[in-house]
């Protein structure tokens, strides 16, 4: 981002005055918060440039194709947030609103990447002191042995605090089948911190759909505490296909014309694949093609390269790669 966080969020806690965690409190000289007079009247176009939300959701818009729920959810969460911080100015003081959510979707779907937009979002609105996504999974909050489980999950919740704490494919912090597993152990922690830590740590779950149900049914403590349950979608052939253009796009490369139609027919056959996973496969894809593109280069007979060259990844590239049946990619 352009503007530091630190700086929008101290503007916007110039601006916007008094919270109900008293993390952006402005103090006159005898020591109470500034409180705005009932008649008093805001401009939330101005707060919301302030607190950097609408660069935020801005660039949410144009790094990420398609997933409109999402972003829908997104700006929900932005709006009443900043509405809670204008209120906050007259002095009603709610109580800081819960914002531990779930990710569910297909691998590859953006979870990851929309979790660390969160974090930025969070922290420019004052509501995450440090705004840093901490990605863990079962094995980094769960010990072997009787005694491992709460140091470890406590120091991950230590490093996280202040930011968003994002656990991978949570559901296997919980084993029905064993009962000697000490994942619940890690789940009674989380479940404390979450009520208690509201205020200073965002514990996003992330997974599959239909396991992260289970999950929940076995766990009502970690439903019940999960305001936000978000979908992400697979993408469709025509989003893969922009996700790819601006991956390459981002890296410096363009397709050829028929680099283009190769690549259209690249993801019609990988999408019905295994190991298809939506955006993740297109970046991988292109990622080989980019070593494709250099390997021709290298071994084409005239040594000599413009800027067209080595910009342009053509339908050879694409077309070596097993997706289409070539033995060796
Ligand atoms: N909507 C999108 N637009 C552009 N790029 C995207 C989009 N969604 C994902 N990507 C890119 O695809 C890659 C995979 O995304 P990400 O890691 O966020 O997915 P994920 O859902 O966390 O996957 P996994 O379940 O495998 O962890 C990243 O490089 C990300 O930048
Ligand atoms: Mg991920």
């Amino acid at each position: 981002m352009g503007v530091p966080q630190d700086a929008a969020r101290r503007s916007f806690a110039m601006h916007a005055g008094g919270s109900s965690n008293g993390k952006a409190v402005q103090e006159d000289p005898a020591g109470e918060p500034d409180l705005l007079p009932a008649e008093a009247v805001v401009d939330l176009a101005a707060a919301r440039r302030e607190a950097g939300i609408d660069a935020v959701l801005g660039s949410l818009d144009t790094d990420l194709v398609g997933l409109e729920p999402v972003k829908t959810r997104i700006s929900e969460i932005a709006a009443l947030l900043l509405v809670d911080r204008v209120r906050a100015r007259f002095g009603i003081t709610a109580q800081q609103p819960t914002l531990h959510m779930c990710f569910t979707g297909n691998p590859g779907t953006g979870k990851t990447t929309v979790a660390l937009r969160m974090a930025e979002l969070l922290h420019g609105l004052g509501y995450l002191r440090r705004g840093h996504l901490v990605s863990v999974t079962r094995d980094d909050l769960v010990g072997q042995y009787v005694g491992h489980t709460a140091p470890k999950t406590k120091e991950v919740i230590k490093r996280a605090m202040g930011g968003v704490l994002f656990i991978d494919e949570a559901y296997y912090l919980y084993k029905v089948e064993n009962e000697r597993d000490y994942g619940g152990e890690a789940i009674e922690i989380l479940l404390q911190v979450m009520e208690n830590n509201r205020d200073d740590l965002v514990v996003i779950l992330a997974g599959y759909a239909d396991r992260m149900d289970e999950f929940f049914a076995a766990n009502p403590g970690m439903q019940s505490r999960i305001a936000h349950h978000i979908t992400f979608p697979d993408y469709t052939v025509g989003e893969l296909e922009q996700i790819g253009e601006l991956m390459t796009t981002t890296l410096g490369y363009r397709f050829s014309p028929q680099a283009r139609e190769v690549f259209r027919e690249y993801l019609d056959k990988r999408v019905g694949q295994p190991w298809f996973a939506n955006a993740r496969s297109v970046r991988n894809a292109v990622e080989r093609a980019r070593l494709r593109q250099a390997r021709r280069l290298l071994e084409q007979p005239d040594p000599r390269v413009d800027l067209a060259a080595l910009t342009t990844i053509e339908a050879d590239d694409l077309l070596a790669s097993r997706v289409f049946g070539t033995p060796n990619p």
